[in-house]
């Protein structure tokens, strides 16, 4: 038998199979939780399994696991299209599409049928108030707080851990204890405002980097190459868009702007004809870049 993981989280629950929802099911299961990931269709599932072997594929080509790591990891994910799966776990991320009403649904069909009444309801959103999402859940409202991770998530070490107005200091500290001793990531407290703190900061960065590019006052090289060479970033914000997700990105910035109501976080036009186009960023090979 597995010496018990602190925080006494062993069965970790994730919805959504994106790049944030796998990157999550894949740090859970590297630490050792016995992680089950949900998608919409078998298709879905699919996808998400092949994300998930390209990352591992990827960790074991840079050096960061070895291959039996790698397989280990594997076996420890399942991957089903039934949220009904995760009525045992003890921890839930929901992992979903940046929309209110999408993150509002899931939390409360999870709040329905996750049985263990101090299962800990979490959601990766990016900004949207985490007290609506607990409010949305009534009696479970203490359980549910924020845990946003950060994109590529097997590489970058924050976690916001975000605590509404409903949240329980209980739960608050079983997640923090999962966060550093089982994951072995480092969090920061973030306040339950739109944005977080992370992106508070980081959108309007991105916006002005777009805006800049939409005014033709720079090219999209010279933007990116400005903030790499000049300032190291790792990428440029357009780039960083780019991986991000573009319709991530927007919604955010919509969020951010229905609360603050100020000029710095309005989504440029140029974002929202990209969206519409369905050049969302990287994972579509097509965004402010072409990946083609
Ligand atoms: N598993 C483990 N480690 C991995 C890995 C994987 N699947 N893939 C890559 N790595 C490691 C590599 O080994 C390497 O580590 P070392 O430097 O120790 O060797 C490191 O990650 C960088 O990898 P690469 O050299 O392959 O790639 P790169 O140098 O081109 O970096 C990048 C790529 C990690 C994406 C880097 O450009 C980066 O950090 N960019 C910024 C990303 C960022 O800002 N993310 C935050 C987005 S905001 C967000 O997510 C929140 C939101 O709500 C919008």
């Amino acid at each position: 038998m597995s010496a018990p993981i602190a925080g006494g989280i062993t069965r970790v629950g994730v919805v959504g199979g994106g790049q944030m929802g796998v990157g999550i099911a894949e740090v859970a299961a590297r630490a050792g939780c016995e992680v089950t990931l949900v998608e919409i269709s078998a298709a879905a599932a699919d996808q998400a399994r092949d994300r998930i072997s390209t990352s591992l594929d990827r960790g074991v080509r840079r050096g960061k696991l070895d291959a039996s790591a790698a397989a280990a990891t594997r076996s420890r994910i399942a991957v089903v299209d039934e949220l009904a799966a995760l009525a045992d776990r003890q921890l839930v991320v929901e992992a979903v599409v940046e929309q209110k009403q999408a993150k509002i649904d899931v939390i409360q069909r999870l709040a329905e049928l996750v049985e263990n009444p101090d299962a800990i309801l979490a959601s990766n959103t990016s900004s949207i108030p985490i007290v609506e999402l607990g409010a949305a859940v009534g009696g479970r409202a203490a359980n549910v707080l924020g845990l946003h991770f950060f994109n590529p998530v097997p590489v970058l070490s924050l976690v916001e851990i975000i605590p509404s107005l409903l949240t329980s200091d209980a739960v608050t500290e079983r997640a923090r204890a999962f966060v550093v001793d089982v994951l072995g990531k480092d969090p920061i407290t973030a306040p339950d405002r739109a944005g977080f703190t992370v992106n508070a900061l980081l959108i309007p960065y991105l916006l002005s980097a777009i805006r800049m590019l939409e005014q033709g006052l720079a090219s999209a090289k010279d933007i990116d190459d400005g903030m790499v060479k000049g300032c190291a970033h790792p990428m440029g914000p357009l780039a960083l868009s780019d991986l991000i997700g573009l319709d991530t990105v927007l919604g955010v910035a919509e969020t951010l702007y229905a609360e603050q109501r100020e000029q710095l976080f309005a989504p440029p036009a140029l974002l929202q004809r990209l969206v519409a186009a369905g050049r969302l960023g990287r994972n579509v090979g097509m965004g402010l870049y072409d990946y083609a």
